[in-house]
């Protein structure tokens, strides 16, 4: 603690300022000198904040749950997909605005190697912006903009790695040696080698294995993702301030989410998974105090793609808070399971254990994003019904990619691995859910279905506590795009196939009710409209599961402050008559219809949303 520190930013530190230490000690062994670089450089950010940025601070940290409101529905896209540019994107706000959106994900648009990228996920520096996306001032600009149209900006920060291009990479390269200490050189495999015994790949089929062999070094360096994307070594406290200080500088130049990539890998130790190891949370635990001393309005997402007991130790405690979001992406990968099986148990027993978390903590609940569906599920479940792991994943995969007969969803495998029978899938909610094979048949009656199914889904996410993010182009109901396939630069990676480019043409029908694009997107917003005017969505009211007994069909009740939600969703093919008995009386939210809860009838691939107000 400085005397120089002025008032705000001396009181919001003094806060943390116990813990901070002892953590930030604990891990670097008493380095006083990085620790009081850390604590400057903190300072420094603070004084480099806005005034606009500032206030907005205080604004929330008098109101800190505002992103929990449930009349918030975030978007995720790319900019070059979405409008080319920065500047582009401020020129579509209105569209933006138009889908209801309060939250705008913007895919990473640091600068990193066209030819290297990792779709942006390999940075060569993070102060710059890509060239052909624009400058930080657009950044700044755009941000300015949102802010003032009440929409919050999410960016990425890739923290594990960054490209072999970046400057400290370029230095490590040369040999020197303050910049080797930021990554992890070996001078033979035997380290290499003995790391591999225990840590699983990423991607075994695009990059395999940890470690790449670095000619100009004449040395081995760890490589967890693509091998021109290094690992850094957070064991060197140099790595962890300046990684903060960028992170800092993104927040200040507007972005109110930060988006932890990969963030269950940062930290390293031979003989484990390299995965969730306890140092990771004590970092993540660092970011957040060092945000809410500096820029308290700042949210952390954190990004963990991992089995469901590994994701809820983000949140922290109650006390000491770690991500304020987390990605549900189990009830993702289980929603899609749910759609090939038509078996809704498992999505019903997981969604029990949403509802026994705190409910502190806020789940950014999608049904698609730029990444692969992994199929990480609760097979200690699915075995209670003879469903073994492997040829299930195959059903799934089968299922989906439409080889399945009479399967109307079209997708591709990712990073298919033979050897483990482990493949992911890539594809668009409306490809996935059959409006591709409906169109390409001209059939109607299977593009009725194929619609209904896509609103079902997007109804189930609205039905959560937590923030619904909708994927770019889903809200118009976007197919799977194979001009990939044509693509050099794309073409081994097939999530490019979900990461087409926004047809503004398209997105011109959603105003015809008629078309499928219109359809989509009337549904959508229509359940957004819903959403936010009933207080049984809200995320502090209680939670429940009703049984339906009927293996099809999953209810969850909400009560919040007099209303009385039961949603019902069926993933059967027939209509399904679910037996409640409860007689009150119930609002249909979709048809405005009344009637009582005793017998409910649900259609074939069809949800009911029902309020009674008491
Ligand atoms: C995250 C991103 C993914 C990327 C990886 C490596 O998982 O979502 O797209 O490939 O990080 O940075």
């Amino acid at each position: 603690m400085k005397d120089c520190w002025k008032a705000e930013f001396a009181t919001r530190f003094r806060r943390h300022e116990d813990e901070l230490k002892w953590l930030y000690s604990e891990l670097y062994h008493s380095n006083e000198k990085a620790y009081e670089s850390f604590t400057d450089m903190l300072y420094r950010c603070w004084e480099e904040r806005p005034e606009s940025l500032r206030r907005l601070d205080r604004e929330r940290e008098e109101c800190p749950g505002w992103y929990r409101r449930h009349d918030l529905t975030g978007m995720q896209m790319y900019v070059d997909a979405f409008a080319g540019t920065l500047q582009g994107v401020r020129k579509k706000l209105d569209y933006i605005a138009d889908c209801g959106i309060g939250c705008l994900h913007l895919m990473p648009l640091l600068e990193s190697p066209v030819d290297r990228s990792d779709g942006g996920y390999a940075v060569s520096d993070f102060r710059r912006v890509q060239p052909e996306l624009g400058t930080m001032e657009d950044l700044r600009a755009l941000t300015e903009d949102c802010h003032g149209q009440g929409i919050a900006v999410c960016l990425d920060f890739v923290m594990n790695h960054t490209s072999e291009d970046h400057e400290w990479a370029k230095r490590a390269r040369a040999g020197e040696k303050e910049y080797r200490d930021r990554y992890f050189f070996y001078d033979n495999w035997e380290i290499p080698n003995a790391y591999e015994q225990t840590v699983p790949q990423v991607f075994p089929a695009t990059a395999p294995g940890n470690f790449t062999w670095c000619p100009e070094a004449g040395k081995v360096v760890m490589t967890t993702f693509h091998p021109y994307q290094w690992d850094l070594n957070y064991m060197n406290p140099a790595v962890f301030n300046d990684m903060t200080d960028n992170l800092l500088n993104l927040c200040n130049h507007g972005v109110d989410l930060i988006r932890l990539d990969a963030v269950p890998y940062i930290w390293k130790a031979l003989g484990t998974t390299c995965r969730n190891l306890p140092q990771v949370h004590t970092l993540v635990r660092m970011i957040r105090m060092a945000c809410e001393t500096v820029c308290p309005g700042t949210l952390l997402l954190g990004e963990i793609v991992m089995e469901p007991d590994q994701v809820a130790p983000y949140f922290g405690t109650v006390d000491k808070p770690e991500c304020h979001l987390l990605y549900n992406v189990t009830t993702m990968a289980t929603l899609w399971h749910t759609v090939a099986t038509k078996d809704a148990r498992l999505l019903a027993h997981q969604t029990e254990q949403l509802f026994c978390l705190p409910r502190e903590f806020t789940f950014l609940n999608y049904l698609r994003c730029h990444d692969d569906i992994g199929w990480g599920l609760d097979y200690g479940f699915l075995r209670r019904f003879g469903q073994e792991e492997i040829p299930h994943k195959k059903f799934l995969n089968d299922y989906l990619t439409g080889k399945w007969e009479n399967s109307p969803a079209r997708s591709e495998l990712y990073n298919d691995d033979p050897r483990l029978g482990d493949a992911r899938l890539c594809g668009t909610t409306a490809s996935l859910c059959g409006v591709e094979a409906a169109r390409e048949s001209g059939d109607a009656a299977a593009m009725s279905k194929a619609l209904r199914l896509d609103a079902m889904l997007h109804a189930f996410m609205f039905t959560l506590s937590g923030m619904p993010v909708l994927y770019s182009g889903d809200e118009i109901a976007r197919e799977n795009d194979n001009s990939y396939h044509d693509d050099p630069l794309k073409q081994a990676d097939s999530r490019y196939l979900h990461r087409g480019r926004m047809d503004w043409e398209k997105a011109e029908k959603r105003k015809k009710k008629t078309t499928a694009e219109g359809r989509v997107f009337a549904a959508i917003r229509k359940m957004e409209k819903i959403r936010a005017a009933h207080v049984a969505f809200d995320p502090e009211g209680d939670t429940w599961l009703l049984d339906t007994r009927n293996p099809h069909v999953l209810c969850i009740g909400r009560y919040r402050l007099g209303e009385q939600l039961l949603a019902l969703f069926n993933f059967g093919e027939e209509p399904q008559t679910v037996q409640l008995g409860d007689g009150k009386s119930y609002t249909d939210l979709i048809s405005g219809k009344e009637g009582d809860a005793m017998a409910v009838k649900v259609g074939a691939g069809d949800f009911r949303w029902l309020l009674h107000q008491f």
